[in-house]
């Protein structure tokens, strides 16, 4: 059985007071609604150890919304795997859309990034996607394919079954379009065979896929329905605990 996971990525939103408020309203909800569902917020990295501190970690994994690609050392603003690891975070967003598209990181930089992850012991939540004029152009099977590939390759065979994998497309990102509950479920099930075809039939039926890309209490219900969608990544939506609760409670 794969887990089923529903992840927040609160991004560069809430203040210090509103996000210590959030991780508690959603500590109380998670508490008294038990769930299939592995709940993880990822809050922004100056405040990861007070929210790590303030939920309880039975219910509720704190994640890092991104890792540096070097170990250590004369790297101004970054923050390594082995000080998320210090303070004890043991998951980590990599390879967002918009840290490809604002901080131009490649898949090589990933691969790197996934490789200092594995190193401690923290489980990527790995993202990939197409832009909308690569699913015009029909490219998106393609797309996805290579960044599959690219950033899992290089990786040691025996790290594989930790990696997460968020399928989300650029162009339903805080756009508020979400793709179809067919839509997402075809490409799902495509990534699971590029898995299967490239590193077998265990780890491909073994991988949690979650979708992403304007979730909300809506829409999730179907979506998480689809037999290859694992759960969710959802930004907009977790900053509300009225719309993440509802979103976790949609996992059946
Ligand atoms: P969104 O963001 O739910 O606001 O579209 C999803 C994400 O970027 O992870």
């Amino acid at each position: 059985m794969r887990n089923k996971i529903v992840a927040g990525n609160w991004k560069m939103n809430l203040s210090f007071e509103q996000a210590l408020q959030l991780a508690n309203d959603l500590n109380e909800y998670v508490a008294h609604h038990p769930s299939t569902a592995q709940v993880v917020i990822a809050p922004t990295s100056i405040y990861l150890q007070a929210i790590q501190e303030t939920v309880d970690n039975d219910y509720i994994t704190v994640a890092a919304q991104d890792v540096a690609a070097a170990e250590k050392g004369a790297y101004t603003g970054d923050v390594s795997a082995e000080q998320l690891d210090s303070i004890g975070i043991n998951c980590a967003i990599v390879g967002h859309s918009e840290r490809r598209a604002y901080q131009h990181e490649s898949d090589a930089i990933i691969a790197q990034k996934l490789e200092q992850l594995f190193a401690k012991e923290i489980t990527p939540i790995f993202c990939i996607g197409e832009k909308l004029e690569e699913r015009e152009a029909d490219k998106h099977f393609e797309v996805v394919k290579s960044q599959v590939l690219n950033a899992l390759q290089p990786q040691k065979v025996e790290n594989l079954t930790k990696v997460v994998i968020a399928y989300e497309p650029v162009w339903a990102i805080g756009t508020g379009k979400t793709a179809s509950p067919e839509q997402a479920q075809e490409i799902h099930a495509y990534i699971r065979s590029v898995l299967k075809d490239a590193f077998g039939e265990d780890l491909a039926n073994g991988t949690s896929i979650l979708y992403g890309g304007s979730v909300n209490a809506g829409n999730a219900e179907e979506l998480f329905a689809q037999p290859d969608i694992d759960g969710g990544l959802v930004g907009g939506a977790s900053l509300k605990v009225e719309d993440f609760s509802k979103i976790i409670a949609a996992i059946k």
